[in-house]
Protein backbone atom coordinates (compact mmCIF):
# COMPACT_ATOMS: atom_id res chain seq x y z
CA UNK A 1 0.00 0.00 0.00
CA UNK A 2 1.41 3.50 -0.70
CA UNK A 3 0.79 5.84 1.68
CA UNK A 4 1.03 9.50 -0.29
CA UNK A 5 0.83 12.82 1.78
CA UNK A 6 1.30 15.60 -1.04
CA UNK A 7 -1.37 16.61 -3.96
CA UNK A 8 1.64 16.51 -6.71
CA UNK A 9 2.42 13.23 -5.93
CA UNK A 10 -1.30 11.98 -5.93
CA UNK A 11 -1.79 13.07 -9.13
CA UNK A 12 1.87 11.51 -10.31
CA UNK A 13 0.54 8.09 -8.74
CA UNK A 14 -2.70 8.42 -11.03
CA UNK A 15 -1.39 9.21 -13.95
CA UNK A 16 1.28 6.29 -13.58
CA UNK A 17 -1.85 3.57 -13.58
CA UNK A 18 -2.64 2.19 -17.21
CA UNK A 19 -5.75 4.32 -18.94
CA UNK A 20 -8.61 2.44 -18.53
CA UNK A 21 -8.24 1.85 -15.19
CA UNK A 22 -11.20 1.82 -12.76
CA UNK A 23 -9.90 3.68 -9.22
CA UNK A 24 -12.56 3.33 -6.69
CA UNK A 25 -12.40 6.04 -4.33
CA UNK A 26 -13.43 6.26 -0.44
CA UNK A 27 -13.24 10.03 1.65
CA UNK A 28 -13.01 9.26 5.62
CA UNK A 29 -12.31 11.11 8.16
CA UNK A 30 -10.54 8.31 9.78
CA UNK A 31 -10.69 6.30 12.95
CA UNK A 32 -11.66 3.49 11.36
CA UNK A 33 -14.82 0.96 12.22
CA UNK A 34 -16.32 -1.70 10.53
CA UNK A 35 -18.47 0.83 8.60
CA UNK A 36 -15.07 2.56 6.79
CA UNK A 37 -14.26 -1.41 6.27
CA UNK A 38 -17.13 -1.97 4.48
CA UNK A 39 -17.32 0.82 2.28
CA UNK A 40 -13.69 -0.20 1.11
CA UNK A 41 -14.48 -3.66 0.59
CA UNK A 42 -17.08 -2.67 -1.53
CA UNK A 43 -15.00 -0.60 -3.61
CA UNK A 44 -12.49 -2.64 -3.65
CA UNK A 45 -15.01 -5.31 -5.88
CA UNK A 46 -16.19 -2.84 -7.95
CA UNK A 47 -12.82 -1.29 -9.65
CA UNK A 48 -9.00 -2.20 -10.58
CA UNK A 49 -7.58 0.08 -7.59
CA UNK A 50 -8.70 1.22 -4.14
CA UNK A 51 -8.02 4.71 -2.93
CA UNK A 52 -8.89 6.02 0.49
CA UNK A 53 -8.38 8.93 2.00
CA UNK A 54 -7.94 10.24 5.74
CA UNK A 55 -8.55 13.89 6.17
CA UNK A 56 -10.43 15.50 9.11
CA UNK A 57 -11.32 18.72 6.84
CA UNK A 58 -11.52 21.70 9.28
CA UNK A 59 -14.13 23.34 6.74
CA UNK A 60 -16.87 21.03 7.35
CA UNK A 61 -16.69 21.90 11.38
CA UNK A 62 -18.15 24.51 12.94
CA UNK A 63 -16.53 26.70 15.35
CA UNK A 64 -18.29 25.11 18.78
CA UNK A 65 -17.81 21.57 17.17
CA UNK A 66 -15.33 18.71 18.12
CA UNK A 67 -12.49 19.39 15.40
CA UNK A 68 -9.87 19.53 18.12
CA UNK A 69 -10.79 16.50 19.85
CA UNK A 70 -12.42 14.44 16.81
CA UNK A 71 -10.72 11.11 17.46
CA UNK A 72 -7.66 9.78 15.32
CA UNK A 73 -5.16 6.59 15.40
CA UNK A 74 -3.19 7.18 12.05
CA UNK A 75 -0.94 4.00 12.69
CA UNK A 76 -4.02 1.88 13.15
CA UNK A 77 -6.11 3.04 10.46
CA UNK A 78 -2.67 2.45 8.35
CA UNK A 79 -2.98 -1.27 9.16
CA UNK A 80 -6.59 -1.65 8.92
CA UNK A 81 -6.49 -0.05 5.05
CA UNK A 82 -3.86 -2.19 3.94
CA UNK A 83 -5.32 -5.41 5.69
CA UNK A 84 -8.82 -4.74 3.39
CA UNK A 85 -6.32 -4.30 0.40
CA UNK A 86 -6.09 -0.59 0.32
CA UNK A 87 -3.87 0.42 -2.94
CA UNK A 88 -3.40 3.94 -1.97
CA UNK A 89 -4.25 5.72 1.16
CA UNK A 90 -4.00 9.42 1.20
CA UNK A 91 -3.05 11.74 4.08
CA UNK A 92 -3.12 15.56 3.32
CA UNK A 93 -1.95 18.38 6.23
CA UNK A 94 -4.93 21.02 6.24
CA UNK A 95 -2.45 23.32 5.04
CA UNK A 96 -2.02 21.93 1.87
CA UNK A 97 -5.63 21.58 0.95
CA UNK A 98 -6.13 25.24 2.02
CA UNK A 99 -3.84 27.70 1.56
CA UNK A 100 -4.12 30.96 3.15
CA UNK A 101 -5.76 32.67 0.31
CA UNK A 102 -8.35 29.64 -0.27
CA UNK A 103 -11.82 31.63 -0.78
CA UNK A 104 -14.05 28.95 -3.20
CA UNK A 105 -16.85 26.83 -1.90
CA UNK A 106 -19.70 25.11 -3.03
CA UNK A 107 -22.62 24.85 -1.99
CA UNK A 108 -25.53 22.62 -2.52
CA UNK A 109 -28.33 24.84 -1.80
CA UNK A 110 -31.62 23.28 -1.15
CA UNK A 111 -30.88 19.76 -0.20
CA UNK A 112 -28.37 21.26 2.12
CA UNK A 113 -30.91 24.09 4.36
CA UNK A 114 -32.55 21.03 6.23
CA UNK A 115 -32.20 18.88 8.61
CA UNK A 116 -27.84 18.03 9.50
CA UNK A 117 -27.69 21.66 7.37
CA UNK A 118 -29.92 23.69 9.70
CA UNK A 119 -28.14 22.39 12.94
CA UNK A 120 -24.70 22.74 11.30
CA UNK A 121 -24.42 25.58 9.66
CA UNK A 122 -22.19 25.42 6.28
CA UNK A 123 -21.48 21.94 7.07
CA UNK A 124 -22.54 20.76 3.72
CA UNK A 125 -20.71 23.55 1.90
CA UNK A 126 -17.53 21.63 3.83
CA UNK A 127 -18.83 18.19 3.10
CA UNK A 128 -18.93 19.08 -1.28
CA UNK A 129 -15.97 21.11 -1.15
CA UNK A 130 -13.86 19.15 0.19
CA UNK A 131 -15.43 15.65 -1.55
CA UNK A 132 -14.85 17.92 -5.11
CA UNK A 133 -11.14 18.46 -4.05
CA UNK A 134 -10.59 15.19 -3.73
CA UNK A 135 -12.43 13.96 -6.78
CA UNK A 136 -10.40 16.58 -8.63
CA UNK A 137 -6.86 14.94 -7.36
CA UNK A 138 -7.67 11.60 -7.35
CA UNK A 139 -9.89 11.35 -10.49
CA UNK A 140 -11.69 8.53 -9.28
CA UNK A 141 -14.30 6.48 -11.94
CA UNK A 142 -16.43 5.22 -8.55
CA UNK A 143 -16.93 6.44 -4.72
CA UNK A 144 -18.10 4.82 -2.17
CA UNK A 145 -20.47 6.87 0.51
CA UNK A 146 -22.21 5.49 3.31
CA UNK A 147 -25.90 5.79 4.13
CA UNK A 148 -25.64 6.45 7.35
CA UNK A 149 -24.97 10.25 6.76
CA UNK A 150 -27.78 9.94 4.30
CA UNK A 151 -28.12 14.15 3.71
CA UNK A 152 -24.03 14.13 2.40
CA UNK A 153 -25.19 11.18 -0.05
CA UNK A 154 -28.00 12.92 -1.06
CA UNK A 155 -25.79 16.15 -1.49
CA UNK A 156 -22.67 14.38 -2.99
CA UNK A 157 -25.16 12.83 -5.30
CA UNK A 158 -26.54 16.13 -6.69
CA UNK A 159 -22.93 17.95 -6.87
CA UNK A 160 -21.47 14.83 -9.06
CA UNK A 161 -24.96 15.94 -11.26
CA UNK A 162 -24.84 19.54 -11.26
CA UNK A 163 -21.23 19.85 -11.97
CA UNK A 164 -20.49 16.73 -14.70
CA UNK A 165 -17.92 15.11 -12.31
CA UNK A 166 -17.04 11.63 -14.14
CA UNK A 167 -17.54 9.43 -11.37
CA UNK A 168 -20.35 6.73 -10.03
CA UNK A 169 -21.52 7.69 -6.23
CA UNK A 170 -22.53 4.60 -4.75
CA UNK A 171 -24.12 4.21 -1.38
CA UNK A 172 -23.71 1.80 1.15
CA UNK A 173 -26.11 0.70 4.02
CA UNK A 174 -25.69 1.47 7.23
CA UNK A 175 -23.30 -1.23 9.59
CA UNK A 176 -24.92 -1.79 13.25
CA UNK A 177 -23.15 -2.90 16.07
CA UNK A 178 -25.03 -6.17 17.41
CA UNK A 179 -27.82 -4.30 19.44
CA UNK A 180 -28.53 -1.76 16.37
CA UNK A 181 -26.37 1.13 17.30
CA UNK A 182 -25.12 2.78 13.90
CA UNK A 183 -21.53 1.98 14.12
CA UNK A 184 -19.96 5.95 14.22
CA UNK A 185 -15.80 7.59 15.48
CA UNK A 186 -17.59 9.41 17.62
CA UNK A 187 -19.62 6.30 19.61
CA UNK A 188 -16.04 6.29 21.23
CA UNK A 189 -17.37 9.53 23.35
CA UNK A 190 -20.20 7.54 24.49
CA UNK A 191 -20.00 6.84 28.20
CA UNK A 192 -21.34 3.75 29.59
CA UNK A 193 -25.13 5.43 30.02
CA UNK A 194 -24.86 6.89 27.05
CA UNK A 195 -24.07 3.90 24.95
CA UNK A 196 -27.33 2.56 26.51
CA UNK A 197 -29.34 5.76 25.89
CA UNK A 198 -27.99 6.04 22.33
CA UNK A 199 -29.85 3.02 20.94
CA UNK A 200 -33.16 5.01 21.94
CA UNK A 201 -32.09 6.16 17.59
CA UNK A 202 -32.40 2.56 16.77
CA UNK A 203 -35.07 1.66 18.19
CA UNK A 204 -37.13 4.92 16.83
CA UNK A 205 -36.69 3.83 13.84
CA UNK A 206 -37.61 -0.10 14.18
CA UNK A 207 -40.77 1.76 16.25
CA UNK A 208 -41.69 3.40 12.80
CA UNK A 209 -41.42 0.85 10.94
CA UNK A 210 -43.79 -1.38 13.41
CA UNK A 211 -46.22 1.81 13.20
CA UNK A 212 -45.61 1.99 8.95
CA UNK A 213 -46.09 -1.76 8.48
CA UNK A 214 -49.87 -1.78 10.47
CA UNK A 215 -51.47 0.61 8.17
CA UNK A 216 -51.65 1.12 4.51
CA UNK A 217 -51.68 5.18 4.57
CA UNK A 218 -49.76 5.92 8.05
CA UNK A 219 -49.55 9.68 8.37
CA UNK A 220 -46.02 10.44 9.25
CA UNK A 221 -46.94 12.85 11.28
CA UNK A 222 -47.88 10.18 13.76
CA UNK A 223 -44.71 8.68 14.08
CA UNK A 224 -42.98 11.52 14.26
CA UNK A 225 -44.72 12.94 17.21
CA UNK A 226 -44.26 9.68 18.80
CA UNK A 227 -40.88 10.43 18.47
CA UNK A 228 -40.87 13.44 20.14
CA UNK A 229 -42.76 12.57 23.19
CA UNK A 230 -40.84 9.23 23.53
CA UNK A 231 -37.82 11.95 23.45
CA UNK A 232 -39.33 14.75 25.36
CA UNK A 233 -39.81 11.69 28.68
CA UNK A 234 -36.36 10.19 27.90
CA UNK A 235 -34.35 12.25 30.75
CA UNK A 236 -31.32 11.91 28.51
CA UNK A 237 -32.10 12.59 25.06
CA UNK A 238 -32.47 15.49 23.55
CA UNK A 239 -34.04 15.13 19.78
CA UNK A 240 -32.61 17.80 17.62
CA UNK A 241 -35.25 16.16 14.58
CA UNK A 242 -37.36 13.36 13.04
CA UNK A 243 -38.20 13.82 9.72
CA UNK A 244 -39.55 11.23 7.50
CA UNK A 245 -38.64 12.36 3.86
CA UNK A 246 -38.73 11.13 0.05
CA UNK A 247 -35.63 9.26 -0.54
CA UNK A 248 -34.34 11.16 -3.55
CA UNK A 249 -35.57 14.77 -2.98
CA UNK A 250 -35.32 14.71 0.94
CA UNK A 251 -38.34 16.85 0.81
CA UNK A 252 -41.75 15.85 3.35
CA UNK A 253 -43.73 13.15 3.18
CA UNK A 254 -47.66 13.40 3.83
CA UNK A 255 -47.75 9.54 4.52
CA UNK A 256 -45.52 6.37 4.25
CA UNK A 257 -45.00 4.90 1.07
CA UNK A 258 -42.09 2.45 -0.05
CA UNK A 259 -39.43 6.12 -0.42
CA UNK A 260 -39.79 7.07 2.78
CA UNK A 261 -36.59 7.44 4.89
CA UNK A 262 -36.90 8.63 8.61
CA UNK A 263 -33.69 11.00 9.59
CA UNK A 264 -33.15 10.94 13.24
CA UNK A 265 -30.64 13.27 14.89
CA UNK A 266 -29.99 13.78 18.52
CA UNK A 267 -27.60 14.67 21.42
CA UNK A 268 -27.13 12.04 23.87
CA UNK A 269 -25.41 13.66 26.56
CA UNK A 270 -23.08 15.64 24.98
CA UNK A 271 -22.73 14.05 21.82
CA UNK A 272 -24.91 14.46 18.81
CA UNK A 273 -25.72 11.33 16.84
CA UNK A 274 -27.49 10.72 13.54
CA UNK A 275 -28.88 7.57 12.78
CA UNK A 276 -31.92 6.56 9.38
CA UNK A 277 -33.91 4.00 7.95
CA UNK A 278 -36.35 3.13 5.08
CA UNK A 279 -39.44 2.38 6.76
CA UNK A 280 -40.73 -0.29 4.58
CA UNK A 281 -38.74 -2.96 5.58
CA UNK A 282 -36.20 -4.80 3.27
CA UNK A 283 -35.71 -2.08 1.30
CA UNK A 284 -32.29 -1.46 -0.95
CA UNK A 285 -31.11 1.36 0.82
CA UNK A 286 -28.26 2.00 -1.46
CA UNK A 287 -30.42 3.32 -4.47
CA UNK A 288 -31.83 6.43 -4.20
P1 LIG B 1 -16.55 9.86 8.02
O1 LIG B 1 -17.51 10.23 9.09
O2 LIG B 1 -15.20 9.34 8.39
O3 LIG B 1 -17.25 8.78 7.11
C1 LIG B 1 -16.64 8.29 5.95
C2 LIG B 1 -17.65 7.46 5.18
O4 LIG B 1 -18.03 6.34 5.98
C3 LIG B 1 -18.93 8.24 4.85
O5 LIG B 1 -19.35 7.93 3.53
C4 LIG B 1 -19.91 7.71 5.89
O6 LIG B 1 -21.26 7.77 5.48
C5 LIG B 1 -19.44 6.27 6.01
N1 LIG B 1 -19.91 5.67 7.26
C6 LIG B 1 -19.73 6.14 8.53
N2 LIG B 1 -20.32 5.34 9.42
C7 LIG B 1 -20.91 4.34 8.72
C8 LIG B 1 -21.69 3.20 9.07
N3 LIG B 1 -22.00 2.90 10.33
N4 LIG B 1 -22.13 2.40 8.06
C9 LIG B 1 -21.84 2.68 6.77
N5 LIG B 1 -21.11 3.74 6.37
C10 LIG B 1 -20.65 4.56 7.34
O7 LIG B 1 -18.41 11.36 6.23
C11 LIG B 1 -17.28 11.81 6.38
O8 LIG B 1 -16.28 11.13 7.05
C12 LIG B 1 -16.84 13.16 5.81
O9 LIG B 1 -17.94 14.03 5.82
C13 LIG B 1 -16.24 13.07 4.39
C14 LIG B 1 -17.24 12.50 3.39
C15 LIG B 1 -14.95 12.21 4.42
C16 LIG B 1 -15.85 14.50 3.90
O10 LIG B 1 -14.96 15.09 4.77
Amino acid sequence: MKILRTIDEVRRWRGSLAQGTTVAFVPTMGFFHQGHLALMEKGRKLCDRLVVSIFVNPIQFGPTEDLDRYPRDEERDCELAEQVGVDMLFLPRADAMYGENFQTSISVDRLSTGFCGACRPGHFSGVATVVAKLFNIISPTTAVFGSKDFQQLAVVRQMVRDLDFPVAVIGHDIVREDDGLAMSSRNVYLDEQARKDALFLYQSICRARQMAAGTKEMPCALITRDIAERAARHPRVELEYAAIVHAGTLLPQETVDSRSVLLLACRVGPVRLIDNGFLREAHDQTSM
